[in-house]
């Protein structure tokens, strides 16, 4: 099992610069050969996609073969949504991408589907295009305050492969907030990439920042990998970087 060996910073800008070299120093040895990027959504990785979003328009890399990959997305929400993580993914990362005319194309961006009349079956569907595409060579993970990845709760197995997912009180509290803090708005669902499809990724890059999340690093330092805490299945990955903010790291 692995030791985890955190990479603290100073402060969250310090941590997205190196979130982002980190990530453009893995694909650019791949450009122009097939690149699959897992991304993660929520507030922890977004300036470390902007600074991402900097470095390739200044490199200008033949993003032809790119393919993106997103963990999860709420069900049931509409894409025109602006609470949608294909909302967020569409303004953050693939409009700027598109923008950059480096060849980047809108039909290599992929994300659970929050329209799906049948969640189940696109679930499945996720699973089988990560086999067919690839699984990322680099996935970006966040995690909740209850210690998940994606939206994968305390309880889920480390075989779980993409699902659908009840979210646990915890995270509707803390997510209401995109929602204006209006529970009618907010999908009380989702589809997620389980926990194996998640360690599939040759490499990850697990980022947290603030002191919120000090206690929820405390224990993801500690813990042997058990259900009770998604991230706690990290472990069992070979290749795990983990950058982290001094205010929440915690030994
Ligand atoms: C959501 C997402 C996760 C994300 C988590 C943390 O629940 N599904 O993928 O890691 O929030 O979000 P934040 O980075 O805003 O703390």
């Amino acid at each position: 099992m692995k030791d985890f060996n955190p990479q603290v910073y100073p402060s969250y800008e310090k941590m997205s610069q190196a979130a982002a070299e980190f990530v453009w120093q893995d694909m650019s040895g791949y450009f122009p050969k097939k690149y699959v990027l897992g991304l993660a959504t929520g507030s922890t990785p977004v300036l470390a996609y902007q600074k991402l979003l900097k470095i390739i328009a200044s490199n200008k890399p033949d993003l032809s073969r790119l393919y993106l990959f997103n963990l999860d997305e709420y069900w049931p929400i509409s894409y025109d949504d602006q609470c949608s993580y294909y909302h967020e993914m569409l303004s953050n990362i693939w409009q700027p991408l598109l923008d950059m005319k480096l060849g980047f194309k809108l039909q290599n961006a992929h994300i659970p589907d929050g329209q799906a009349e049948n969640p189940h079956k696109n679930a499945l569907d996720y699973e089988n295009l990560l086999k067919r595409i690839g699984y990322p060579h680099l996935q970006i993970l966040g995690v909740g305050m209850d210690g998940h990845i994606a939206f994968n709760e305390k309880g889920t197995s480390k075989r779980s492969v993409t699902h659908v997912v009840k979210l646990a009180a915890s995270t509707i509290k803390a997510n209401k907030k995109n929602f204006k803090n209006d529970l009618s708005r907010m999908p009380k669902q989702g589809i997620c990439m389980g926990i194996s499809s998640i360690l599939k990724a040759k490499k990850i890059l697990f980022l947290a920042n603030g002191a919120h999340k000090k206690p929820v690093i405390k224990k993801f330092l500690k813990f042997t990998p058990t259900t009770d805490m998604a991230c706690s299945f990290l472990r069992l990955h070979s290749d795990t970087t983990i950058m982290l903010t001094q205010d929440c790291y915690a030994k």
